[in-house]
């Protein structure tokens, strides 16, 4: 270990044995949802099952809680329910990553689990933050165990990139196909369109540029944290574009996340569906675990939001968490996400809920699941949110004092079937026809009671409360 490593391990095992036994009595930390022990998390990072584990990296800054230097804090699991906090990973202390482990992913092998991201070094002098400011390594770590990793090595070094992008490449997403490895990373060309640069590699050392993917119409100045993989036999890129305007019932944030189904190898900009319509969701990943599953999971949080947004848990020493772990399906050219089956496990049944009977109290968090007849519908969760759907549209309102700055946010589907509510403490994710549409959303409750209210004809639906995961 180096003695920059040392001295970085040393002060976060201080900061978080600190904030730990603090943290566990702040109203707002989550009960069913992964957070860093203290300080800031972005993107979810390295996600994969390994030798009987599901490992979980992410963004993390222990020393600041608005963001500042980036390492890959690390939970482990066998059951996606009981996780164990391993610890910092990935540490900024090579020439190649000193301003920042940035984004990146796993490839899991029998006897080896490989970690490939980015490093990022800030350069000074004259240098501007689009062209040339920054210079974007990628880098590969290997570790037997899954908690220890060993040497780094810079398998792409900033200088190899093609010429007609800027200095903004990162975030690799690496997977096995057949007999090669393939490599996406996320970029911004210098004629300001957001594209990804494929890569493939025999070796996993030497990788060699075959192309890249975009829209014919510019679709955003920067895609980052891309993603590429197979369900039920279509071809899908996931990726996070920035820039793209701003409409009433779609693209409602600052920075989207979406993916194009590809057709005949190519993307369309007219394809590109949000993976989430809410207000807290960015550079998703996805894996694939030992049931063969494609699970999603996503940052719930949003960079650079509405001024007037205030995170409330800044109060706390903390922000952001990850979305619970989602399964994908394709159904009918779109793709649908749904929790994944374990979290039926901290289910506690509460009560059925009817036309006769509309009304209850929550306490903390729930899960509520509601089938819903054709025509309106409304769902209340009293001093926190509304989500009423109505002619083809859905609309989530905050409220004005939990929603912390944000309002509404709207999304439109051809009928209502169902409503799935995951609450947690500060933490809502809202699925609507089985993860047809979902609407991921942070609030800031007084109290952890309140009145939950349905109104919509004969519907049918129950409430129960939601265990802590451990
Ligand atoms: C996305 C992102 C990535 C980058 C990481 C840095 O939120 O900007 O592109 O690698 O965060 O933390």
């Amino acid at each position: 270990m180096s003695a920059l490593t040392k001295v970085f391990t040393d002060e976060i095992r201080k900061i978080e044995e600190t904030h730990w036994a603090e943290m566990v009595s702040k109203p707002y930390r989550l009960t069913h949802h992964l957070m860093p022990p203290c300080g800031w998390l972005n993107d979810p990072n390295g996600l994969s099952w390994y030798q009987g584990r599901y490992h979980v990296f992410f963004q993390y800054s222990p020393f600041e809680v608005k963001g500042g230097l980036k390492f890959w804090g690390h939970y482990s699991s066998e059951d996606l329910i009981n996780w164990t906090y391993e610890g910092v990973s990935l540490y900024p202390d090579s020439p190649a990553d000193c301003h920042g482990v940035y984004s990146g992913s796993a490839l899991a092998e029998e006897e080896t689990l490989h970690l490939f991201y980015t490093g990022n070094v800030k350069l000074d002098g004259d240098y501007d933050y689009i062209n040339n400011g920054r210079c974007a390594n990628t880098l590969h770590v290997e570790s037997k165990d899954g908690i220890e990793f060993g040497i780094k090595e810079n398998v792409i070094p900033c200088t190899q990139y093609p010429e007609d992008y800027t200095c903004h490449i990162r975030d690799p997403k690496v997977w096995k196909e057949g007999d090669r490895y393939r490599m996406v990373l996320g970029g911004r060309r210098k004629d300001d369109h957001g594209a990804v640069l494929l890569y493939s590699s025999r070796d996993l050392k030497q990788w060699n540029l075959d192309g890249e993917l975009t829209t014919e119409e510019k679709f955003g100045y920067m895609w980052e944290c891309p993603d590429m993989f197979e369900l039920s036999g279509n071809e899908i890129l996931s990726v996070s574009p920035q820039g793209v305007e701003r409409e009433e019932y779609r693209y409602q944030n600052i920075y989207l996340s979406g993916y194009f189904i590809l057709r005949d190898g190519k993307v369309f900009k007219e394809d590109f569906r949000e993976w989430d319509m809410g207000f807290d969701f960015y550079a998703p990943q996805t894996f694939v675990d030992k049931k063969g599953r494609r699970i999603l999971i996503g940052w719930m949080g949003m960079p650079d939001a509405e001024e007037e947004y205030v995170n409330n848990t800044l109060e706390e020493g903390w922000q952001h968490c990850l979305t619970v772990p989602r399964e994908l399906k394709y159904c009918n050219g779109k793709v649908y996400q749904y929790p994944v089956e374990e979290l039926m496990n901290l289910r506690r049944w509460k009560k059925k809920l009817c036309d006769a009977d509309r009304e209850t109290e929550t306490d903390g968090a729930f899960d509520l699941e509601l089938q819903v007849q054709k025509g309106p519908a409304k769902v209340v969760l009293a001093d926190i949110f509304k989500l009423e759907y109505r002619d083809g549209i859905l609309v989530l309102e905050m409220d004005q004092q939990a929603g912390a700055g944000r309002r509404t946010r709207k999304a439109c589907i051809e009928e209502l079937r169902s409503i799935r509510i995951l609450a947690d403490t500060s933490a809502a994710e809202i699925y609507v026809n089985e993860g047809e549409v979902v609407f991921s959303v942070r609030f800031y409750g007084k109290g952890t009671k309140h009145r939950l209210k349905i109104e919509a004809e004969g519907f049918r639906g129950g409430i129960w409360k939601l265990e802590k995961m451990s």
